[in-house]
């Protein structure tokens, strides 16, 4: 679970991780502090080398809604992306459902959350969510959301 004094470590590490949106450094220092228990830091040789963002969608509390992962490139492929979403839904018995939104080019995204699906024993799904044209005024690739799920997470 990180910590507020890890808001600009994840700051600098989601810059390295191509094509993630960069928020403000105080929106990063929120989710290391506010949203801290739906959120994970990995850390390799005492370097953080992963972040997850998450948060649980007012309207749904059984659901974990994944915003962000990243995981730098000299840690990527060891599970690390897999682990740090395994290790939120553990938290909490109550959570039930993984959602995120996905654009369709990202390979390594689609691996990672059906893998998850997977792993959980759950079914995945997607649908369109965010249009290109509608939602994003044709300044982002469609967003496509995913979830999985009911699963009991041990
Ligand atoms: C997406 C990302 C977080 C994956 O992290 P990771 O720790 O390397 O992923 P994992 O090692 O947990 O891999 C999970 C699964 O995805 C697969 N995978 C990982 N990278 C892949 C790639 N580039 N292409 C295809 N499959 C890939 C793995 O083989 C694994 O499959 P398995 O479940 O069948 O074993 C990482 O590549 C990244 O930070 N990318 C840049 C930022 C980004 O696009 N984030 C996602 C959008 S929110």
């Amino acid at each position: 679970m990180p910590q507020p004094e890890d808001g600009t470590d994840v700051f600098d590490l989601i810059a390295r991780c191509k094509p993630l949106d960069e928020n403000s450094l105080y929106c990063n220092l929120l989710q290391c502090s506010d949203f801290q228990e739906t959120c994970a830091l990995a850390e390799m040789d005492g370097k953080p080398v992963g972040f997850l963002s998450g948060y649980r969608p007012p309207a749904k509390p059984d659901t974990l809604f994944v915003w962000q992962v990243a995981v730098a490139e000299e840690a990527r492929g060891l599970g690390l992306g897999r682990r740090m979403m395994l290790d939120i839904v553990s938290r909490d018995p109550q959570i039930r459902f993984i959602e995120a939104t996905i654009t369709e080019d990202n390979d390594a995204s689609w691996a990672l959350f059906r893998g998850t699906a997977k792993r959980l024993d759950a079914d995945f799904n997607s649908a369109p969510r965010f249009d290109r044209e509608r939602h994003f005024r044709g300044r982002h690739d469609s967003e496509h959301a995913i979830r999985i799920g009911p699963f009991t997470a041990r």
